[in-house]
């Protein structure tokens, strides 16, 4: 992780706290615990990136990617995605396989008109920063556009949210009492794994959820 990276993201969080949700961009550890199932892919894959920030995890998911597979990397920080772009026209571990589709899209993921399903999700956006029913809104976006079958993965930080939980005021310990109580509701329906990563600022839990091939949410009505 290059000075550049870690300044240009610490410049980003003072200005987006909301956003952006942490101080530095995750380790190569945490890229790899991320990225971790694209290890099962058998056939050709589309995958989408939700908060590609500096691409920490967009450079551990490139090595996976062959003629054919497609990468959207959607993040909404403008100077984030340029950054990420600079990335991939100087950085050899940037440099995509022939047949690769990569697409960098600066946009809001909960405004962005998805009009696919993806095999695998890897998703960082920081959700205890959120209200309750956007983290709701968000979440079920994702499993609908997650094809059966699929995997999304999502990080959280460790003792973050139990230390803004101890120094917040009361309305602020509701939001995230709904938040882990919606977190939960749908982890008890897809969770299959988690894994520890303690090789990263903060340490950090990375959970996978399993779309079920026989799932009766909405996703079946998605056009391909
Ligand atoms: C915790 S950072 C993770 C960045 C990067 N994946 C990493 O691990 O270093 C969260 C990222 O999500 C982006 N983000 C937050 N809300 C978003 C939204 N609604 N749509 C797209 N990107 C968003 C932020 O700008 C930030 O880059």
């Amino acid at each position: 992780m290059t000075t550049q990276n870690k300044f240009l993201f610490w410049q980003q969080f003072q200005k987006n706290f909301f956003h952006v949700g942490a101080v530095l961009p995750s380790s190569a550890a945490l890229g790899k615990a991320a990225t971790f199932y694209l290890s099962e892919k058998k056939e050709n894959i589309k995958v989408l990136e939700a908060g590609a920030g500096t691409g920490s995890f967009t450079r551990e998911i490139l090595p996976f990617l062959d003629a054919g597979d497609s990468l959207d990397a959607v993040e909404i920080n403008p100077d984030l995605i340029r950054h990420l772009y600079l990335r991939f026209q100087s950085e050899p571990d940037f440099q995509v396989a022939n047949g690769v589709d990569v697409n960098l899209i600066n946009a809001d993921l909960l405004q962005f008109p998805f009009n696919k399903q993806y095999d695998y999700i890897i998703f960082s956006l920081p959700m205890t920063n959120f209200p309750s029913q956007m983290v709701e809104e968000v979440l079920t976006l994702m499993m609908k556009h997650l094809k059966p079958g699929g995997v999304f993965s999502y990080v959280k930080y460790i003792f973050i949210g139990q230390v803004k939980y101890m120094y917040s005021q009361s309305e602020t310990k509701a939001n995230m009492k709904n938040t882990q109580e919606i977190i939960k509701r749908f982890a008890d329906q897809y969770q299959f794994d988690r894994k520890v990563v303690g090789a990263n600022v903060p340490p950090t839990w990375v959970h996978y959820w399993r779309k079920p091939i026989q799932d009766t949410s909405e996703s079946d009505t998605v056009e391909e």
